[in-house]
């Protein structure tokens, strides 16, 4: 009987593949998080919280929580009782709950998370679009949470252009999976979003799954020279 590989997701099975990694790295996984990204991830996180738009009240839920970094962003802006994460894998909901005691976390599919559609003013997806089976129907999801005129967020690690795209390329093949080994020990896990990274879709077709999802007023804005981007879209007002 073979075994796949830990850095080989087999076609239909990238939700199992993923739960069993995130499993395994998530008490190292804010650390991880600090080293690979030199700290930047905080001010990523604050960016793509300040573009929903939100103020105190606005009720907004965070798909693929995590560990919860990025509802604490949205928390400051709304309000602590206001946001909801949710995330399909349990050991990074404990993390997220031991760090943010304050906050409200489900545990849930963020294709289909059941909660009532229209509830929030806003809605933000970190670093998860490359591990989700089906982006589209994760903008989908999105855009039934928020109310007509909501605007949802995805934050995505992406592949810079040019000189820095090739400096790039080498720290995912080589910097990634070693800081990984080092510090989780789970340097198979690392193999695998270093290379999710790499063969992601472009930003144009991400933007274009949003527009099919049914969001409009589409923007993708590239941070730190093209390592992040944010999509940013909108549910229309008027349907
Ligand atoms: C790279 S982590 C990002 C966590 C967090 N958003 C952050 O900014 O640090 C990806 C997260 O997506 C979650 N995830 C992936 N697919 C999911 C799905 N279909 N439903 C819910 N959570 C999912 C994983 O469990 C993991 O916690």
């Amino acid at each position: 009987m073979t075994h796949p590989r830990p850095d080989t997701p087999p076609a239909g099975e990238k939700a199992s593949l993923v739960r069993g990694i995130f499993a395994r790295i998530a008490g190292r996984y804010d650390l991880l998080n600090a080293l690979l990204s030199l700290g930047l991830h905080r001010p990523w996180r604050r960016r793509a919280a300040a573009h929903l738009d939100l103020h105190q009240g606005s009720r907004v839920v965070d798909l693929c929580c995590g560990t919860g970094e990025l509802t604490a962003a949205l928390a400051d802006l709304a309000g602590p009782e206001n946001v909801v994460g949710v995330d399909f894998v349990p050991e990074m909901l404990e993390r997220a709950r031991l760090r943010h005691p304050e906050l409200r976390f489900v545990e849930g599919d963020a294709l289909a998370t059941g909660l009532p559609g229209g509830a929030f003013d806003g809605a933000s997806v970190a670093f998860a679009l490359r591990n989700v089976e089906d982006v589209e129907a994760l903008f989908r999801e999105m855009a039934r949470l928020i109310r007509p005129g909501g605007r949802v967020v995805s934050l995505e690690l992406t592949r810079p252009p040019g000189l820095l795209g090739c400096l790039h390329g080498l720290v995912l093949r080589w910097i990634v999976p070693l800081v990984g080994r080092l510090f989780s020990g789970q340097g198979g896990a690392y193999r695998y979003l270093a290379r999710s990274i790499a063969e992601f879709l472009p930003a144009e077709e991400v933007a274009d799954l949003m527009r099919r999802a049914g969001l409009e007023e589409i923007r993708i804005v590239p941070l730190t020279g093209g390592i992040v981007t944010l999509h940013l879209g909108r549910r229309p007002a008027h349907e």
